[in-house]
C-alpha cells in the first residue's frame, strides 16, 4: 500500500509510544514508524505484553501494529525515509556540570538532532515532542543549520500534554493542541502540515499555533500551575489537620468557584510523576538563568511543599505507631505514581519506602501494575521488602497499611477479612483519602486521612 506521508518518531517512551498509536489510529492513511535506541523497548512493543500500561492501548496497537503502524530498530533507515520526525527522547533532570539538579539534560536531544542530519537526503520536518527549555528550538536548529548542500529542516514545537493513566482518552479528546513554529514561510507550512495530522479527529478550535519560544514555555508553564494546585492543596491539609477542619469539604467549597475549578484540588501523599518536579526545576532553572531569583525561589516552593508532605506523612505514620517502626510490618498499597499506569518515576511510593526501611520496618510492596518497577528502583536497597499483588496476602500479618495510590480496587476490598488478619492495633494510614475511613474505624482500624481529623482510639494525638 502507497501511504499519504510517512511519519517518523525517535523515542518509544510513555509519550512517543501512545502518541504515535493514535495518529497511526486515526490516520490509516499515514504510515507511523517509531524507533528506539534501546532494542528491548522495541521488541517489547513488538511483543504481547507492552512496556506500557495504558488503558486502551492495547486495543489500539492490535488494530494499527503492522498495518500502519511499526516499531523498528533501523533508526538510520528510517530517518531517510521519513519527512516528518517527532523527536520524544527522555529529557532528565541533569545530573552533573552547570544546572545540576534543576536544567534539563539536552544530551540526548542533541544526538538524536545530529543523528537526523546525518542520515537526511531529503528536507525534513522535525518536531519536538519532548518536554523541554525555552530556546531549545534554537540549538535544534542550528544543528540542523549545518547541513551541507541543499537539505532544509524546519523545527517545530509540539509540547504533549497527555497525562499518564488517562493518555489514550486525553489523546482523543485533547483539551488543546499547541503547534509552534518560527513565523517564516516555511515554517508556517511545515506547521499547517502538522496541523493537517491533528484536524484528522480533533476540532480546528482546539489546535492552537503559536510562536515556538511561547510554546516550549507553555508546557514547563502549565505542568508548573497543575503541581502548583497540588502543593497549594497539600499546604492546607497541614493546616486542616491542626484545626479539625476537612481539606476535602474546604477543596469542594473552593472549586466551586468558577474561578478557581475544582481539578487537581486533591490533598495527597504529593505529587510524582516523570514531569512536574523535572519541569518544575527547569523552570527554576531558567529563571534563576534570567536573573529572576523571585520568580526561581516562588515555583522552587511547589517542590518544597511536596517534600514536606512527604516527611509529614511519614511523621505521622511514626509518632501514631507509638515511634517505634523496628520489625513492625509495613503494608504499601500502591506503589504506581498515580492510579492506572505502572511507571513509578518520582513515586512518593519509592521515598516512603525508604523512609520506612531507614527506621527498620518490613514493608510490603502490593500494586496491580508496578511491582516490576517497584523491585527495579528498590534493587539496591537494603532491609526487608516483599512484592505482593494480591492486597489480601500483603496485608496480612501486618501493623499498618499505608495508601499511596488511587487504585479503584482498594476501594472495592473487604476491610473487614483485611483487619482479621492483620497485627492489633491495627493502622490505616491514606495518603489518598481513599477510602471509606469511617467503615474502616468500626470494623476496628485506627483511620489517619491528610488533612482530616484520625479516627483514633487513642486519646493523645502526636503532634506533627
Ligand atoms: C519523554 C521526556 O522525558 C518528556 O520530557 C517528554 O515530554 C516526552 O518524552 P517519556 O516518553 O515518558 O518522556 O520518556 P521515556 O519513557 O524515558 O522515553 C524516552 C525514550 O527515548 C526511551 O525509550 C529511550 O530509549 C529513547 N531514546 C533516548 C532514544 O531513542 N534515543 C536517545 O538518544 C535517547
Ligand atoms: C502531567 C500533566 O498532567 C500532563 O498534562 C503532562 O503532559 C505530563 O505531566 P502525569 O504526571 O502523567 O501528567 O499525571 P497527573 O495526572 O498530572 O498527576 C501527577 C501527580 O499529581 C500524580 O502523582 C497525582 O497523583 C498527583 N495529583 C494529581 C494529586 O496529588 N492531586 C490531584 O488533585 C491531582
Amino acid at each position: 500500500m502507497k501511504f499519504k506521508k510517512n511519519i517518523l518518531c525517535i523515542g518509544a517512551g510513555y509519550v512517543g509510544g501512545p502518541s504515535m498509536a493514535m495518529i497511526a489510529h486515526k490516520c490509516p492513511d499515514y504510515r507511523v514508524t517509531v524507533v528506539d535506541i534501546n532494542k528491548a523497548r522495541i521488541d517489547a512493543w513488538n511483543s504481547a505484553e507492552l512496556p506500557v500500561y495504558e488503558p486502551g492501548l492495547d486495543a489500539i496497537i492490535k488494530k494499527t501494529r503492522g498495518k500502519n503502524l511499526f516499531f523498528a530498530k533501523d533508526i538510520e533507515n528510517q530517518i531517510q525515509e521519513n519527512d516528518i520526525i517527532f523527536v520524544s527522547v527522555n529529557t532528565p533532570t541533569k545530573t552533573f556540570g552547570a544546572g545540576a539538579g534543576k536544567a534539563a539534560d539536552l544530551q540526548f536531544l542533541e544526538k538524536t538532532a545530529r543523528q537526523i542530519l546525518e542520515h537526511s537526503q531529503s528536507p525534513k520536518i522535525v518536531i519536538e515532542k519532548s518536554t523541554l527549555p525555552v530556546k531549545t528550538a534554537l540549538a535544534m536548529e542550528r544543528i540542523l543549520a549545518s547541513a551541507k548542500g541543499k537539505i532544509t529542516f524546519d523545527v517545530l514545537s509540539n509540547p504533549e500534554f497527555m497525562a499518564e493513566g488517562s493518555a489514550m482518552t486525553d489523546l482523543e479528546n485533547p483539551d488543546r493542541v499547541l503547534i509552534g513554529s518560527r513565523e517564516t514561510q516555511s515554517g508556517l507550512t511545515a506547521r499547517a502540515q502538522l496541523v493537517d495530522i491533528y484536524a484528522r479527529w480533533i476540532p480546528a478550535e482546539k489546535i492552537i499555533t503559536s510562536n515556538i519560544w511561547s510554546s516550549e514555555l507553555s508546557k514547563l508553564v502549565a505542568n508548573a500551575f497543575l503541581a502548583q494546585r497540588v502543593s497549594s492543596i497539600n499546604s492546607i491539609s497541614a493546616l486542616c489537620e491542626k484545626t479539625d477542619a476537612d481539606i476535602s469539604e474546604v477543596a469542594r467549597a473552593v472549586g466551586m468557584d468558577g474561578r478557581i475549578g475544582s481539578k487537581f484540588l486533591k490533598a495527597s501523599i504529593g505529587f510524582g510523576g516523570s514531569c512536574f518536579k523535572k519541569d518544575i526545576l527547569n523552570l527554576v532553572y531558567l529563571c534563576s538563568y534570567y536573573g529572576l531569583q523571585e520568580v526561581a525561589d516562588y515555583w522552587e516552593s511547589v517542590i518544597k511543599i511536596n517534600e514536606y508532605q512527604q516527611d509529614r506523612f511519614m511523621a505521622n505514620i511514626l509518632g501514631n505507631m507509638f515511634n517505634t517502626l523496628a520489625g513492625k510490618k509495613i503494608c504499601i498499597l500502591g506503589f504506581a505514581f498515580k492510579a492506572d499506569t505502572g511507571d513509578t518515576r518520582e513515586s512518593p511510593a519509592v521515598y516512603i519506602t525508604r523512609k520506612l526501611l531507614a527506621e527498620h520496618a518490613e514493608v510490603v510492596i502490593s500494586d496491580p501494575k508496578a511491582l516490576k518497577n517497584a523491585a527495579i528502583d528498590l534493587a539496591h536497597d537494603e532491609g526487608k521488602i516483599s512484592y505482593i499483588e494480591d492486597p489480601y496476602r500483603a496485608a496480612s500479618g501486618c501493623h499498618a497499611l499505608a495508601i499511596l495510590t488511587d487504585w479503584e480496587l482498594y476501594k472495592k476490598l473487604d476491610f473487614q477479612k483485611i483487619y482479621k488478619s492483620m497485627i492489633k492495633p491495627a493502622f490505616i494510614f491514606d495518603g489518598r483519602n481513599f477510602i471509606d475511613h469511617k467503615k474502616c474505624f468500626d470494623i476496628g482500624f485506627n483511620v489517619y486521612p491528610i488533612g482530616k481529623p484520625a479516627l483514633s482510639r487513642f486519646e493523645d494525638q502526636p503532634s506533627v
